[in-house]
């Protein structure tokens, strides 16, 4: 299917969910205060990647945490492709040094933003197309 719906009603801070797409795995989390004041404390110098990566923004936006996530009245939410940068595999949710995903196949660290951090990928987790089309359900593609 090009599109998808998904019901992310049960889906509490902190918890995750991963759903296919166009046969790849897409990231459902919505995350914790914590991890948003965690990501939004990274100075954008100290990404590798300093593109949001984002198909529902411009391409030159940047990588802040607000453009990683679903926007600002929805900022817990956070919605990427799973699939490593590097090769292709896909990362551990919640692992890593960063506290966000860890890809184990060549060691790619990304963190609660999904943004790649250390390690050979070069790029942030890609942020598919998307919306909400009421608060607890999603429209991928
Ligand atoms: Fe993820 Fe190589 S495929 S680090």
């Amino acid at each position: 299917l090009s599109t998808i719906e998904v019901d992310v009603s049960g889906l509490e801070r902190g918890m995750s969910i991963t759903v296919k797409w166009r046969g790849k795995p897409v990231f459902i989390r919505n995350r914790t205060d914590e991890e948003i004041a965690e990501a939004d404390a990274v100075p954008l110098d100290d990404l590798p990647d300093p593109s949001a990566r984002n198909e529902n923004l411009a391409p030159d936006a940047p990588a802040l945490d607000v453009d990683r996530s679903a926007g600002e009245d929805r900022e817990n939410w956070i919605v990427m492709i799973g699939s490593c940068t590097h090769l292709g595999c896909v990362p551990l949710g919640q692992s890593g040094d960063f506290g966000g995903w860890f890809c184990p196949c060549h060691g790619s660290h990304y963190d609660t933003a999904g943004r790649i951090r250390k390690g050979p990928a070069p790029e942030n987790l890609h942020i598919p197309p998307y919306e909400f089309l009421t608060d607890t359900r999603i429209k991928i593609g």
